[in-house]
């Protein structure tokens, strides 16, 4: 009995802690069936549901994890202990069962209203078009299909992140496959929406005038977006808990985003945009707080390649389907820093090794940032070198010189190497909460940036407020 395991099996307070919020949230989400059905409120109780089940199954299927191969070694600690890996994808079969029982909640208006249930009787009695019997000409198609295309999109991604968990796919291959997870999500954003035009900041408007159309290129952009997201959430990777805290971190600003359109004195044209992003981004947060509960230093599970893919692509679906790629961009701005900053080896300019984490000092236990190492006939190009010179003197690299100016070693290209380089050795919980705090000062800036900036730039912010 792999429950009674004493390592698998839950303790007493934690059973009745999470009894305890899943028979409240399962409590709340039955009296939402009263009323109009107050999907944000079912969304927020399954959320907790969400979360509940998140936390028992990664503990109870942890070993079984282990024993399927899929695991890993905590490389940054004395003992190198192997770890559950790809307990991402517990979250994402959470998470999109989660979603998918949802779907009904935002149309619980509109399906009582069309068969005449639930004692609107009055209102469906008015319309004229009763020879239709069921009133479901007036359905939201349009809406569902939004719902339907990113819950689509999301289990692609779910597919492919556990893939590249169990068969390790090579990086230049599984690269460009988050466009294809798109496809569903720009076929609705070309029917329902359409919009292809960009608004041009002021400065520039007499030169190509108050709106640019990107036509087809519009599409290319947003399949961007689609890429970007994931990989670059999983190449800010490598110390206990970073890969989760930065996902809740855009998550949660990214739906303080959408609570501020929610909250205009009048409706908004933007709510039910910012309202279907939330009912995406709620159970995201539940998943991912239980996965940091044993993804946190000291690590007891790795959230694997699925895990980043699937929270990319949670953002990149909201911003496609609200239309709000560019606040995205705004959040995931120490990820682009990281993916440029990664260029060099990414594109093989710089040897990339396997893993670029931070080596970890046995002696003192700290972090330090990770290096390749340069042989006396292995040298970088006079071009190349000449850059890493310049990135040194920038205080943007470490490098390391023999006597006669030999590259001995250059630290690898992450943020969380540079960080190391700025501040000193660290142990990896100071590291990883460094680093999400200064993701949080960036898209606290941005975002306020975004709102009230936007008025120097455009004519006017978006928000109205
Ligand atoms: C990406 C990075 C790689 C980094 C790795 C760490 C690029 C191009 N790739 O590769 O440089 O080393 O993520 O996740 O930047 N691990 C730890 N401690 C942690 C997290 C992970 O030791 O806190 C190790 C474990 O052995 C774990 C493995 O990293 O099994 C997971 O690596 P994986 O996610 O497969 O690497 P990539 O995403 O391919
Ligand atoms: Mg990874």
């Amino acid at each position: 009995m792999m429950a009674h395991h004493p390592e698998t099996a839950l303790s007493r307070n934690e059973t009745m802690g999470l009894l305890t919020l899943v028979i409240a949230c399962a409590a709340v989400l039955a009296n939402t069936f009263q009323g109009d059905g107050e999907p944000l409120i079912a969304s927020l109780a399954l959320s907790g549901i969400a979360f509940g089940a998140t936390y028992a199954l990664i503990r109870w299927l942890g070993p079984t994890f282990i024993r399927s191969g899929l695991k890993g070694v905590d490389m940054s600690k004395h003992h190198r202990r192997e770890l559950p890996e790809c307990m991402g994808a517990i979250c994402a079969v959470v998470y999109l069962l989660v979603v998918i029982i949802f779907v009904p909640f935002p149309f619980y208006k509109d399906i009582v209203a069309a068969t005449s249930g639930g004692g609107n009787r009055d209102v469906v009695l008015q319309v004229d078009h009763v020879s239709q019997g069921r009133f479901l000409h007036r359905f939201p198609h349009g809406k569902l299909a939004s719902y339907l295309s990113a819950i689509i999109s999301l289990q692609s991604i779910a597919i492919l992140g556990i893939g590249d968990d169990l068969f390790d796919i090579r990086w230049r291959h599984k690269f460009f496959i988050p466009a294809f997870a798109s496809i569903p999500l720009l076929v609705v954003y070309f029917v329902d929406f359409g919009v292809t035009s960009i608004v041009i900041p002021i400065p520039l408007q007499p030169f190509l005038g108050e709106l640019f159309n990107l036509g087809a290129l519009y599409y290319v952009y947003m399949a961007a977006i689609a890429i970007f997201s994931p990989n670059s959430i999983n190449i800010l990777a490598g110390i206990n808990g970073i890969e989760v805290t930065q996902s809740i971190v855009i998550a949660l600003l990214l739906a303080f985003n959408d609570a501020l359109y929610l909250l205009t004195p009048y409706p908004h044209p933007a709510t039910d945009s910012h309202l279907f992003s939330l009912y995406f981004l709620l159970p995201f947060l539940g998943v991912s707080f239980a996965l940091l509960h044993y993804n946190w230093y000291p690590a007891r599970v790795f959230v694997g390649d699925t895990y980043c893919y699937f929270a990319g692509m949670v953002f990149a679906t909201v911003a496609i389907l609200g239309h709000f790629s560019k606040t995205l961009i705004l959040l995931l701005l120490p990820q682009g820093f990281n993916f440029i900053y990664s260029t060099p080896q990414l594109f093989g300019l710089v040897p990339c090794p396997r893993h670029r984490l931070p080596r970890f000092n046995a002696r003192t236990g700290l972090m330090e940032p990770s290096v390749t190492e340069w042989t006396a006939d292995r040298q970088p190009r006079a071009p190349i070198a000449w850059g890493l010179r310049l990135l040194h003197r920038l205080r943007l690299l470490r490098v390391t010189l023999d006597s006669e100016g030999r590259f001995i070693e250059t630290s690898n290209f992450t943020i969380i190497n540079l960080w190391l380089v700025w501040r000193g050795p660290l142990r990896e919980d100071r590291l990883a909460t460094e680093i999400t705090a200064m993701q949080v000062a960036v898209g606290m800036l941005g975002l306020f940036a975004r709102h009230k900036l936007a008025l120097l730039i455009f004519k006017e912010d978006n928000l109205g407020l």
